[in-house]
């Protein structure tokens, strides 16, 4: 038997070692495919804060796995090489008097009231207690958590830094945390403060916000992130192989990749690490590539699958999955109660259990359709509720 650490076992022609693709959730992509727009905000966001200006605030929405986390974290790399200060926040609703929201904040940002000019700064709520930050109480989490960020923004315009937050998950917690961040925001950017709020959730966050109109809620940006058309997933497959290795990738292989993932961006990170396990050639990827790629990718998609089933609570909320597969993965909320036999009303909290677990989503009004592309071929082919799955 060969030593490994003598002589590397490889089935490709590319070192697996420097894969540069991260298919797991949250990991950046060594490329965005198809997300020029929705960079582009972001970087007009960095833009200002570098130059000291107030930019207006953006929530990235879509459903799990499309791509929000990673964004966002890539955003903060850009961010600090550029000098800027980040702080990033999780919404959890666990964390509904704010604690731990309200502590990552401070230590995050703690390095504000070191910086140049800030004795001058009147705080509403932020003073330094043996040799660390504290936040006054303001009468509610709320109301003490919305003084603390508009006293890191004054901070921040003495300092002349800018300050970017992030705030994933924004859906698990408007009422407690992005309500008065928002508010918070809405007021330092009156005041033309260098912070700037990067926010993402599930497609519907902040709808209820949007809905009652309220004021903070004008100068919020929304931008959708879809699945990736071919153009997008082309994008994410080929500049990897490009410029790591100056390997073509050809069109029988996006479309490969394209079918098998349906634009899923983390689907297509796990074409592109199993094709660059297995290419053969180290100048191209062509597709017999492709087909042994899609046999790894596959059992990983199936484990997936089988995962997400069951995360599908039992009763009502199975027969609406299985119903919903058998619809093709996407109908109107009619359909799928006519086929139950159901009332709207019955069925509701069927519907929201299966949203809330990320499931399904609504991709227009009245209507329902799976998260991930896919799932509903799935569900025909194995039949799960039948015990297709192994418990
Ligand atoms: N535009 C993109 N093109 C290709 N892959 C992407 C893109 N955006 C994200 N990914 C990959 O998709 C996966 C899921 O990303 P993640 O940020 O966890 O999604 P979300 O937070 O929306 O659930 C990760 O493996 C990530 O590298
Ligand atoms: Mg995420």
């Amino acid at each position: 038997m060969a030593n490994p650490f003598e002589q590397p076992v490889t089935t490709g022609a590319l070192d697996p070692t420097a894969n540069p693709f991260r298919p797991g959730m949250g990991r950046v992509p060594p490329d965005f495919g198809g997300r020029e727009p929705a960079l582009r905000r972001a970087k007009h966001v960095v833009d200002q804060l570098t130059r000291g200006q107030a930019p207006p605030a953006v929530l990235y929405r879509g459903v799990r796995g499309v791509g929000k986390t990673a964004l966002l974290a890539y955003v903060r790399q850009q961010a600090r090489s550029r000098g800027l200060l980040t702080i990033h926040l999780e919404a959890d609703r666990g964390d509904a008097d704010l604690t731990a929201s309200r502590e990552t904040l401070l230590r995050d940002g703690a390095a504000l009231l070191d910086g140049p000019g800030s004795t001058e700064v009147p705080l509403a709520v932020l003073e330094r207690r043996s040799g660390h930050v504290v936040a006054r109480s303001a009468g509610s989490p709320q109301a003490t958590f919305e003084r603390a960020v508009g006293d890191l923004a004054a901070l921040a315009g003495a300092a002349g830094r800018g300050v970017l937050l992030t705030v994933d998950e924004v859906h698990e917690a408007e009422e407690t945390l992005l309500k008065p961040l928002l508010r918070a925001a809405h007021r330092t950017a009156q005041d033309d403060l260098p912070i700037g709020v990067l926010l993402s959730g599930l497609p519907a966050a902040a709808e209820t916000l949007f809905d009652e109109g309220q004021t903070y809620t004008e100068r919020l940006e929304r931008v959708e992130l879809g699945l990736l058309d071919r153009d997008g997933t082309a994008e994410a497959i080929r500049s990897p192989f490009a410029r790591e290795v100056g390997a073509e990738v050809d069109e029988f292989v996006i479309d490969a990749v394209q079918d098998g993932s349906g634009g899923y961006p983390w689907f297509v990170q796990l074409w592109g690490a199993a094709l660059w396990d297995l290419a053969g050639d180290p100048t191209r990827v062509r597709l017999e590539d492709a087909r042994a790629a899609g046999v790894e990718v596959h059992e990983r998609v199936e484990a997936f699958f089988v995962d997400r089933w069951r995360r599908v609570p039992s009763g009502r909320a199975t027969r609406l999955v299985v119903t919903l597969a058998e619809l093709g993965g996407e109908a109107e909320m009619s359909e799928v109660t006519t086929a139950l036999d159901l009332t709207h009303q019955a069925l509701s909290p069927a519907r929201r259990e299966v949203v809330d677990r990320g499931l399904a989503w609504a991709p227009g009004r009245g209507r329902l359709a799976f998260t991930v592309p896919g799932f509903a071929d799935w569900v025909r082919r194995t039949r799960p509720d039948e015990g297709g799955v192994p418990g």
